[in-house]
Parts: C-alpha cells; structure tokens; sequence
C-alpha cells in the first residue's frame, strides 16, 4: 500500500487504517477474543500499519489492551493513534474535556498500550462544558512532554477546528464521512486542506452497510447496535439496498467485493487522507486491505456518483464510538 503523510509530521500512515472499535462487542454482535486478535493481527499481515483506538473503546479499555497484545513487538513498525476525552458512567459515554481528565485518560492509554507515546492522539469530541482551547491546550502539553507526537479532533464544525488549531497545531480531524454522508466537503474538508491538516475518516462502510453483504430481506437482531441507525430501516434501507443494487453491478463486472469499491472510491476522494475500518473478522480486514491494488475506471465512477445523486445525502447525527 503506498503511504500518505499524516499531516505536516514525518509519520507515514497507510490509507487504510484498523478501526478497533467493533472488537470491542459493545455495538457489533458474534465477537470473542480470540477472532478480534486474529483481526488485529490480520490487518498488520496485509499491511496496515496505522491503528486507530480510544480510551473508550471497551468499557474497560479493551480495545487498547488487545492492540497492544498483538502488536507490542511491532510497535516501531506502527502508526497508532487514540482518544480521550469521553469516558463510561453505567454504560454511557460521557465527554470531558477537561485537562486534568485528558492527562490522566492519556497515562491510561499509554499504560494499556504499553508504549511511551502516542503517534496521534484526538480529543475524541469537543466538551461543551470546557472551551475548546483548554482541552487542546492540555493535548499540546502532552507533546510537549512527548507522550503524544501529534495532535488530533473529532467530531467537530470548522469553528471548533480553527480555534483547537490556534490553541494546539492541529495533524488530523477525523469525522464520519462515505459515499451517502458527505457533509465534511461543505466545510471542515476545504478547511483541512487549506490548513494542511490530515482528514481521516469512520464509517466509510456505514457500519456495514455500504459492504453490500446484508440483503434487502435482513432482519437485525435486538443486539444488534445497528437498530437505533435510520438508514437501517423502513423506506431508508430500501433506498439504501437500491443504491447498493448499483454498486453490486459494478462488482460483479470486476469481480470484487462492494466492499472494496467503496473504500477505493473513498481513499481517492479528494482531501481524504485515510478511511478507517472497522472489521470483527480476519477475512473482512484482509479483504478490505485489497481495495487499493487496482482502480476504479472513470465509467464506473461516472455511475457510482450518479448513483449517489439519485440516492441522495443521508443526514445523520455522528455517532461517537
Ligand atoms: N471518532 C469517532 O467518534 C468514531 C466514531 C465511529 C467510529 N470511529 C472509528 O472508525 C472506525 C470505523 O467505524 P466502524 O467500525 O464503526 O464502521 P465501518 O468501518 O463503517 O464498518 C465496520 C463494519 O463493517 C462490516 N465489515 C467490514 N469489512 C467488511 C467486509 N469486507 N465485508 C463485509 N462486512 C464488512 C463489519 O460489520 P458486520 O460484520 O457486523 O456486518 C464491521 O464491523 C471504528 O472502528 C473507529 O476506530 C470513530
């Protein structure tokens, strides 16, 4: 995978990134230990080497903890970044951008990582309660001590980026963005670009929606976090498996994946640095790991953004995870 520069830093990172979320099992349904290690372990056999986890990620940490299980003997050969700044109360997330919370939350991960720093840590969503610029001041501190390498968002308006920037150089933003959720190219998108900021995105399959795998007669199980999502019900998942019947098309001439389409159609957005994956299984990161090896012709791209106009935007609140 040729590698992309994160940002103004020296840091390569690979434009497929590991999204340790859904190894967790707190939103995704059928995980055990034993498949999410193989996953981590997969994405670094097919060449990923850029890890994104949270400090929230497992009620206990968990995420953090299985990615340094897997890969502390290749830590020199990874790019890893993590968040702080939102924290379980009895199963809920709660923000807290307040310094002294990110300092303690940040020696948290470092301990779980097993590592003494961290390539690229967010705050993973502005507190309302807190001015932005204490919270970025407190993660350009961590730099300065050499605990974080750079700094990162999530989840925030353009507002919210340029003050964070003018309080703490800003490397990455990171929010939700794929083929049907574009709102970031109406502003923060253009913003990072103009401030050489890397734009490093969740959801490129939508939850997994968007890897076309689940047919239109799917019935989602109670437990399965996907239920509270509009797009996943009624009229809206309809429009959304018509959508997909396009791309299906498409994969078939190709002979790949939807999957892969869709993550090679979203690397090579413009301004787009990197997507993450999120995947529960070792054949679902290998699989999207192969997204980039080849290239959509601009016919099928002509057909895909045409599909994606008579689609039509899908308007969502982000989901922090
Ligand atoms: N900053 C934030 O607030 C925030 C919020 C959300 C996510 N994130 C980050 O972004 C990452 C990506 O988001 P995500 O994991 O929620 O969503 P995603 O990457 O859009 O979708 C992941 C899901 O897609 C399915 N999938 C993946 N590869 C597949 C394949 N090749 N074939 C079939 N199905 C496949 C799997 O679900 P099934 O097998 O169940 O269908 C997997 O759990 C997260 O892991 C996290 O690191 C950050």
């Amino acid at each position: 995978m040729t590698l992309r520069t994160l940002g103004r830093t020296s840091l390569s990172i690979t434009p497929l990134g590991m999204g340790c979320w859904p190894i967790t099992g707190i939103t995704s349904i059928d995980i055990n230990e034993v498949d999410s290690l193989a996953t981590i372990r997969a994405a670094f056999d097919a060449g990923i080497t850029f890890f994104d986890t949270a400090y929230c990620y497992g009620y206990e940490g968990e995420s953090e903890q299985m990615v340094a299980r897997v890969l502390r003997q290749d830590r020199e050969k990874i790019v890893l970044a993590s968040k702080g700044g939102i924290h379980w109360v009895a199963r809920k997330q709660v923000r807290c951008g307040r310094p002294e919370t990110l300092r303690l939350e940040c020696d948290e991960s470092l301990r779980r990582l097993q590592t003494d720093r961290i390539d690229l840590y967010y705050l993973h969503a502005p507190d309302p309660s807190v001015p932005i610029e204490e919270s970025a001041g407190a993660i350009g501190e961590l730099i300065q001590q050499g605990k974080v390498l750079s700094a990162g968002l999530s989840n925030a308006n353009v507002e919210t980026l340029d003050r964070f920037h003018r309080a703490c150089p800003l490397t990455a933003f990171q929010p939700h963005f794929n083929m049907l959720q574009r709102e970031i190219e109406d502003g923060p998108l253009p913003w990072c670009v103009e401030h050489g900021v890397a734009v490093v995105v969740y959801w490129p399959l939508m939850k997994g929606l968007l890897a076309g795998h689940l047919p239109r007669e799917h019935v989602f199980g109670v437990k399965d976090g996907r239920n509270k999502y509009p797009m996943f019900s009624g009229d809206e998942w309809q429009k959304n498996q018509d959508f997909l019947d396009v791309l299906r098309a498409i994969a078939i001439e190709i002979g790949r994946p939807v999957s892969q389409i869709v993550l090679n159609w979203t690397i090579r957005r413009p301004g787009i640095t990197a997507a993450l994956c999120g995947a529960k299984r070792p054949y679902q990161i290998r699989e999207n790991a192969e997204s980039l090896s080849w290239s959509l012709t601009s016919d099928q791209i002509v057909r895909i953004n045409k599909a994606i106009t008579e689609r039509g935007p899908i308007v969502s609140k982000a989901a922090v995870s």
